[in-house]
């Protein structure tokens, strides 16, 4: 389902974050993705969603190198394919909690007039619709971001730190659904995360760090 080839990536006047990793990922698998800030976790998830180029190196999703597609054939399957919840979440201002979460469907031209809402209260948002962002706290504005993520049942997920801004009972339930979605749909998914608890959520737990990406140490 996934498949990083030999990916090699510095930022623009930075230091190398990785030298030929690799790693593969079949349908299905849940793995959570550890490691200290800055080692470039959240950079690894952009190269796989291909919002970000690598200096070498491939990455495959679904069968179809996502690396070098042109933009608008990185756009469909990203579309198609993927779920991304962000660090920084990318919420739309303007429009209600509702309208962000039809927006994958809508997309797709996907008919599921109940899905969106569904998700939403599967997030404890049920009540606030229509809403605007702007009258949420941070942590209601991550489980809009985890809901538009799912909602058009990904076959690959990546997740960056989906629960850092909860609480534990909420980041309790969003880990919870997050594993049922992922069952429920055969979703290959990535997590990252530095909460130990949260990682042990996933099947295996991989650390990301200078020589390269290793199980880590129960
Ligand atoms: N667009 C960019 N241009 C230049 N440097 C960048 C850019 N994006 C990230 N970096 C740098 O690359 C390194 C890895 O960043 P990244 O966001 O991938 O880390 P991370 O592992 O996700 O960290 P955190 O746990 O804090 O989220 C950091 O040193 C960061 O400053
Ligand atoms: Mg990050």
């Amino acid at each position: 389902m996934l498949e990083v080839s030999r990916l090699t990536k510095a930022h623009p006047g930075g230091n190398p974050l990785f030298a030929d990793l690799s790693f593969r990922l079949a349908a299905g698998e849940y793995v959570a993705i550890m490691g200290e800030s800055g080692v470039g976790k959240s950079t690894l998830l952009n190269l796989i969603a291909g919002l970000e180029a690598p200096d070498s190196g491939t990455v495959t999703v679904a069968g179809q190198r996502i690396s070098g597609l042109p933009d608008e054939a990185a756009s469909r399957l990203r579309r198609e394919r993927l779920g991304f919840i962000f660090q920084a979440f990318h919420i739309l201002p303007h429009l209600t909690l509702l309208q962000n979460v039809s927006i994958p469907l809508l997309l797709l031209r996907r008919d599921e007039p109940q899905r969106a809402a569904a998700m939403l209260a599967a997030v404890g948002l049920g009540a606030r619709l229509h809403a605007l962002p702007r009258e949420l706290s941070g942590g209601e504005l991550q489980r809009v971001a985890i809901a538009r993520a799912l909602v058009h049942r990904p076959a690959l997920l990546l997740a960056d730190e989906p629960t850092g801004n909860l609480d534990p009972v909420t980041a309790q339930g969003v880990l919870d659904l997050l594993r049922a979605e992922i069952r429920a749909n055969g979703t290959t998914a990535i997590l990252v995360t530095h909460s130990r608890h949260a990682a042990e959520s996933a099947d295996r737990v991989l650390v990301l760090s200078q020589a390269g990406l290793l199980p880590s140490a129960p």
